[in-house]
This record gives structure tokens, C-alpha cells and sequence, in this order.
């Protein structure tokens, strides 16, 4: 690993922004600005909840992830046509190619959208055409990873796999999110299992709010690559162990845990620690639109409030590269630049 010099705190928060990055804790449904869900609802002729973008942005007051969960459903509820998931996620990826993302692996909820009468076809096409269109004209790389909502059912989980089906060349894996406790990882254990059948990279939100157990079972009767979130994994010294062992990555959103109430402040969240203790955590912004940040705030924020260091934004932004889906080549292509970038920063502080 390449040898990072210190540098000043305010170096630091430009080194921060400014070094490639991957994003692989996104749902696209959670990048919806208040002015697109409001212009969207207009051009597809909906009613809107709210009066204006402003008490909308105001009714984003959360006490924990159910609390959330609620308001972004709702959020969603204006996406219609494949034009307005084109829109939403080419938004995202303009904004994160702003952040130094060179690499985005992107959660959609298709089960959202066909329970309103989408289909799931409109979905994938849209998100799809906007990852295309964005490689070309802003230089960023991104992949689709479908997630299943974890508050419905088995068989409708499975359902969505087999609509799915002809979509999959789409789509580089299949992840679990939603309502978190009383759904454990165990109840779609049939689904992952037909999922990683057929190729399909293995993802899942666990010990966001749930116990280190779910973190167990998302690993061993799952078995995903992945685990989403994993904070709660610091009550669980064997799990601990495992996850450093096996470099098995967790993507973590300060600030959504900030806002969700995981943690009572930033100042308490534990990323410090996570890597300290050698586990492969990586920084991410999971639903930028209702967090209040994009993935560079993320870092900037949880940097100031937990006096990380340089290392630390080096070892986050690598990790990131490190666990991603993307190939070989891609992976030795942004680890140059991290380093290069790296270089520059100290070289002139
Ligand atoms: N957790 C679970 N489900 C979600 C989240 C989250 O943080 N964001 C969007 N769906
Ligand atoms: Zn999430």
C-alpha cells in the first residue's frame, strides 16, 4: 500500500473531493431532488402531496429508517415513463461525476414501481440508457445492482426475478433493502440462491438498524459479497474478525445514519473504527436527495466530526475500488489515479 504523507486539516478536505472515487451505496429512487419529484408530478399530470418543494424538503424530519422509508415511497410514486428514470439517474450521475466518482454501482427498487403498474422493463431500460449515455458524454462508469424489498414477500421477490429475466444482461447483481428489522436475510435465502445460479453478484442491506446476526446470515446463508451498511457489526468481536479476515466489504452512509438516528451524531459514528480494526469500509451516500449530501459531503462531514487522517481517505477511496463489480483493468486504472492524485496534493501542500 502506498505510503501516505500527512497533510493539513483544509488540504485534507480538498484532497477529500478531489480524489477518485467508487459509489456503491446509492438507490436511485433516494437521488430524487424535491424540484425533479415536483416537475415530474406536473409533467406526468400526478398530485402532489405537498405545496411546494419547500415543505417537502421540510417534511424530510426522520427518527429511523421506517420514518424515511415512508416519505421516499411516496418520492417515487411520480416516475411513470422510461424518460423519468432516465432523467432521475442521469441527475445522479451529473452529480457524481462532480464528486470524482469514476465508478457507480446503483440500487433500484423495481417492486416500487410494478406495484403502481411500471413495468419493470420501463425501469431498466431508462436507468440503463442513462449509465450508457453517461460513460460517453462525462466519462463515468456505472452498473445497476436490482434490489428486492425485504417487507414483501418470497414469492414476490421471486416474481420480480422472472420478470426480470430478459433484462439481466442489464443488471451486474441483485441486493436486499427496505424495512431491515423483523425481515431477516434468511426469509430470501431460496431467491439468492437462484440468483447466484445464474451469475448474478450478491449484495445486502444488514446491520443498518438489525443485529449482528443479520449480518451472519446475509454472509452465510445468503452468501452475498457485499454487506450494506454493517455498522451494527462492532457489538460482535467474531463478526468483527470475520469480516476483517475475510476483506468482506461494507459500504457505509454517515450520513444517513446520522439522519436515521443510528448514531446521535456524527462524532459517535464509528467508520474510525471499522477500518482501524482492518474491515474493507467504504464511504457512500445512500439517499443523497434525503441525507443532505452527495458522496463528497459524506466524506468531508464523518472526516471533520471523527479527525480521520489522510491514510484513512486513502484507504476508503481504495477500498472502494477494491470492492467494486468492475473488472481488473478498470480497478488498476483508478488505483493509478488515486495514487496520482495522492502525489499531487502532498506535493504542494
Ligand atoms: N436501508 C434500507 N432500505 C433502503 C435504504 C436504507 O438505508 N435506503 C433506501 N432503501
Ligand atoms: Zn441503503
Amino acid at each position: 500500500m502506498f505510503k501516505v504523507p500527512p497533510v493539513s486539516a483544509r488540504r485534507l478536505q480538498e484532497l477529500l473531493r478531489a480524489m477518485p472515487k467508487a459509489e456503491l451505496h446509492i438507490h436511485i429512487e433516494g437521488s430524487l431532488e424535491p424540484e425533479l419529484i415536483v416537475a415530474l408530478a406536473q409533467r406526468n399530470d400526478l398530485p402532489l402531496p405537498y405545496a411546494s418543494v419547500e415543505s417537502l424538503r421540510q417534511a424530510y424530519a426522520f427518527t429511523n429508517l421506517q420514518s424515511f422509508l415512508d416519505i421516499y415511497y411516496a418520492g417515487a410514486s411520480v416516475l411513470l415513463h422510461e424518460q423519468d428514470f432516465y432523467d432521475m439517474a442521469r441527475a445522479y450521475l451529473a452529480r457524481a461525476a462532480m464528486d470524482n466518482v469514476a465508478h457507480a454501482e446503483i440500487f433500484f427498487d423495481p417492486q416500487t414501481h410494478t406495484a403502481r403498474g411500471v413495468a419493470i422493463e420501463t425501469v431498466i431500460s431508462g436507468l440503463h440508457r442513462a449509465c450508457e449515455d453517461a460513460r460517453s458524454e462525462l466519462g463515468i462508469s456505472s452498473t445497476l445492482i436490482l434490489c428486492f424489498l425485504r417487507h414483501l414477500s418470497e414469492a414476490s421477490a421471486f416474481e420480480t426475478l422472472e420478470q426480470a429475466q430478459p433484462l439481466l444482461g442489464k443488471i451486474v447483481g441483485v441486493g436486499l433493502d427496505s424495512s431491515e428489522l423483523g425481515h431477516p436475510p434468511e426469509k430470501f435465502a431460496r431467491v439468492f440462491a437462484r440468483c447466484r445460479e445464474l451469475g448474478l453478484h450478491l449484495v445486502a442491506h444488514a446491520g443498518e438498524e438489525g443485529p449482528p446476526a443479520y449480518i451472519w446470515s446475509a454472509l452465510d446463508v445468503l452468501k452475498v459479497e457485499r454487506i450494506d451498511h454493517g455498522v451494527q457489526a462492532v457489538h460482535d468481536a467474531a463478526l468483527m474478525q470475520r469480516l476483517a479476515q475475510d476483506r468482506i466489504p461494507l459500504t457505509v452512509c454517515p450520513l444517513s445514519n446520522q439522519k436515521l438516528c443510528v448514531f446521535p451524531d456524527l462524532k459517535n459514528h464509528n467508520l474510525r473504527q471499522l477500518l482501524d480494526a482492518g474491515l474493507c469500509a467504504t464511504v457512500n451516500s445512500d439517499d443523497p436527495a434525503y441525507f443532505g449530501g452527495y458522496i463528497n459531503e459524506n466524506f468531508t462531514q464523518v472526516f471533520a466530526a471523527t479527525n480521520m487522517t489522510a491514510r484513512h481517505a486513502y484507504q476508503l477511496a481504495f477500498n472502494s475500488f477494491e470492492a467494486s463489480f468492475a473488472s481488473n483493468a478498470d480497478k488498476r486504472v483508478w488505483e493509478h489515479r488515486l495514487k496520482e492524485t495522492f502525489e499531487r496534493f502532498v506535493e504542494h501542500d
